[in-house]
């Protein structure tokens, strides 16, 4: 049995190799989006240790709070139940400045945290439950014109539970608070971000204020089936 969790994990890992790597449609010439290479590809290949993960989280807890649920005004994102391999993603690109988060940036310094401690969090935080009652949501206004955005821009590649995608680095974004995603969207829209997916950017360039705010407020009420 854990013969086989080993190759299940070794699979997904090529398999995402092989999909992360293909230059995407909206790239700028020369550039890839999420290069595997450097310490996010060693920490990608890593075993991460999910009790050394629970120690090393608790320089973190401060802002993400105990349990990583975050904040309920959406200054913190929840981390719990993240796909280790966008937690990796994440902490790897904002540590090297690629994603732009300089609040946090001191605390990922590669002198306060090893390659292998951000394997260890990210196991760690992946099999942490999600606490839905904590969410921060919207007005719940038009939340019917959330979930048509929501199906026909987002879902192809979110999920239509918002669970993401492990092995494209897709985020699980269901029940996330509110002020974070609209946050996030926002940013993401007006290259900000740093490392935003250029796919994405695209799908959501020609959103305004209301169709943020409404798809956030969708989302923010996704729960996993
Ligand atoms: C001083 C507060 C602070 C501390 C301490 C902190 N973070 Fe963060 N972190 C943030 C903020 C703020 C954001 C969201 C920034 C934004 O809005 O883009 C964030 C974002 C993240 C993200 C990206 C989440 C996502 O959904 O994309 C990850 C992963 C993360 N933090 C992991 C960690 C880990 C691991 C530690 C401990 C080593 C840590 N953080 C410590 C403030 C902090
Ligand atoms: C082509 C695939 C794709 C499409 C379409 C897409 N996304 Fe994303 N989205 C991503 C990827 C990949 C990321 C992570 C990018 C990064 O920061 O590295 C992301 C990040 C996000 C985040 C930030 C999550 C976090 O934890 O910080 C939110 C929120 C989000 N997407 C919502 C949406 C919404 C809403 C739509 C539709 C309007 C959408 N996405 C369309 C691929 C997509």
């Amino acid at each position: 049995m854990k013969r086989f969790v080993k190759i299940a994990a070794c699979a997904l890992l090529f398999a995402a190799l092989a999909q992360a790597q293909s230059p995407s449609a909206g790239a700028k010439a020369g550039e890839v989006w999420n290069e595997l290479k450097g310490e996010k590809l060693e920490a990608l290949q890593l075993k991460g240790d999910a009790t050394r993960g629970a120690q090393a989280f608790q320089a973190c807890q401060g802002c993400h709070r105990r349990g990583a649920n975050g904040t309920n005004n959406g200054a913190y994102p929840r981390l719990a139940g993240q796909h280790a391999t966008v937690l990796i993603e994440q902490i790897t690109d904002i540590r090297a400045g690629r994603r732009i988060n300089p609040k946090m940036a001191p605390f990922a310094d590669e002198h306060v945290l090893t390659t292998q401690e951000i394997a260890d969090i990210a196991v760690y935080l992946q099999a942490l439950p999600i606490q839905y009652a904590l969410d921060d949501k919207g007005a719940g206004k038009a939340l019917d014109r959330g979930q048509a955005l929501y199906a026909r821009d987002c879902a192809g590649c979110h999920g239509d539970h918002g669970q993401g995608q492990a092995n494209k680095f897709v985020p699980l974004i269901a029940g996330q608070h509110y002020g974070y995603v609209l946050r996030a969207l926002a940013t993401i829209r007006d290259e900000k971000r740093g490392n935003a997916n250029p796919d994405m950017v695209t799908a959501i360039h020609s959103y305004g204020k209301e169709d943020l705010e409404v798809v956030a407020d969708y989302i923010s009420r996704l729960t996993l089936p």
